[in-house]
């Protein structure tokens, strides 16, 4: 899960990083009364919006007075940002900045470890900086085992160029970064900009945190930080179900069981797509393992739901549930949706039992349904049949 700034901000606040004071804001009036309450003097308007560069979007405005806080807010409110509706701001204490840089801790999962960069080049600018001079970023590796202690923290701030006066600054707050990442159980902690305000203070004045959903379990307090009101309607349902989905932007629905089989399902129907007006998948939608009648249900349902699906591809190989049982869920599955079912499906099943359950659908008979002996014919008359119907 990724958490807005102020979430990020509130995380580092409790774990010793050093932040400004911030408060969220969801009308201009209330961006008025955050500036007031912050002092009254200068404040950043900052969109809450978990997409980056939001400052070059306009999304990030310096106010001189509540009055203009309020001013601003207004012009930010509302605004999109990358397809993103900004719905509040964070109304923060403006700092005086000396310097930007960066530093971010991340799972490095090819290494099987944590990876550190640093720049003392940070801002607006570092995606630039990483691809135009990537040795301007500095890249050191944390053993999980060990973390940033204040020796690793020494080692990335010398990587980095940090002069003598900052480099132990900023060494302190990357172990209290490490302490985030830690105790979070986080993936990703970002912070761009680091400053160095003009009195020599080291501050966060940015923040971007991943969160591993897998530790949920160990962090009651996380499910408070989940942003439900603009998660898509689709995604939740299929949360409900324990279904493992992703929505994309095609028009072919996939569904296939084990997440290996359903990216090669989405890689063969991307290709096929090109001799069919481009058409592309329209989702992931992994049914696990064990797809019984009320999975396949409950998928399709998500599936069918989405208005840019023109036609689904189901892929299935029979592994410890026999395809004669996949096919069995699939007969019932529509079954169960009646005239919710309206898109056609190209059903492709291999493995245990592949006799059996062929046959089980070619004696439903159901409209709707078209069996395919491999993948890549499956993948193309679904591409087919989206186009026509697109
Ligand atoms: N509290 C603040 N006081 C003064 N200046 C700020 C403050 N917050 C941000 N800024 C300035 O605005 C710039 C952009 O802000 P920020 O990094 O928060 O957004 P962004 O980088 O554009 O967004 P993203 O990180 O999503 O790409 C910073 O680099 C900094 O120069
Ligand atoms: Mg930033």
């Amino acid at each position: 899960m990724d958490l807005f700034e102020y979430q990020a901000r509130d995380l580092f606040d409790k774990h010793g990083v050093p932040v400004l004071g911030g408060v969220v804001a969801t009308t201009p009036q209330e961006a008025r009364a955050a500036a007031e309450h912050l002092g009254g003097g200068t404040v950043v308007v900052k969109a809450q919006v978990k997409t980056g560069g939001r400052g070059k979007a306009g999304g990030v405005k310096l106010a001189h007075s509540p009055d203009e806080a309020e001013a601003r807010a207004r012009e930010i409110l509302g605004m999109d940002i990358k397809g993103h509706t900004v719905h509040r701001v964070m109304v923060a204490a403006g700092a005086s900045i000396a310097e930007e840089y960066y530093v971010s801790l991340l799972l490095d999962r090819a290494e099987r470890r944590y990876l550190a960069m640093a720049s003392v080049e940070g801002g607006v600018e570092i995606e630039q900086l990483a691809v135009e001079r990537p040795d301007a970023l500095a890249r050191v590796a944390v053993d999980p085992t060990v973390g940033i202690d204040a020796a690793k923290a020494a080692e990335i701030v010398a990587t980095a160029g940090f002069d003598a006066d900052t480099a132990p600054k900023v060494a302190e707050v990357l172990q209290q970064l490490w302490t985030v990442y830690r105790e979070e159980d986080a993936t990703l902690v970002e912070v761009n900009p680091l400053v160095k305000t003009a009195d020599g203070r080291i501050i966060a004045l940015d923040g971007k945190v991943t969160l591993d959903d897998n530790a949920g379990f160990r962090h009651p307090d996380h499910a408070a930080l989940e942003d439900k009101a603009s998660a898509d309607p689709l995604e939740a349902k299929a949360k409900e179900h324990d279904l493992n989905y992703v929505k994309l932007d095609g028009s072919v629905g996939i569904i296939g069981n084990g997440a290996g089989l359903v990216m090669s399902t989405l890689d063969v129907v991307a290709l096929a797509g090109q001799a069919h007006g481009g058409v592309k998948p329209a989702n992931f939608l992994d049914i696990g393992g064990g797809a019984s009648a009320e999975v396949m249900a409950a998928g399709l349902d998500v599936i069918l739901g989405d208005p840019q699906v023109k036609a689904v591809f189901v892929n299935v190989f029979g592994g410890i549930t026999a395809c004669d049982a996949v096919a069995n869920g699939i007969v019932s599955a529509l079954g169960m949706l009646g005239d919710a079912a309206t898109k056609p499906l190209v059903v492709r099943l291999d493995g245990n039992n592949v006799a059996e359950g062929r046959a089980i659908l070619s004696a439903a008979n159901h409209p709707l349904v078209t069996l395919a002996e491999t993948m890549d014919g499956g993948a193309d008359r679904a591409a087919e049949l989206a186009h026509t119907a697109a």
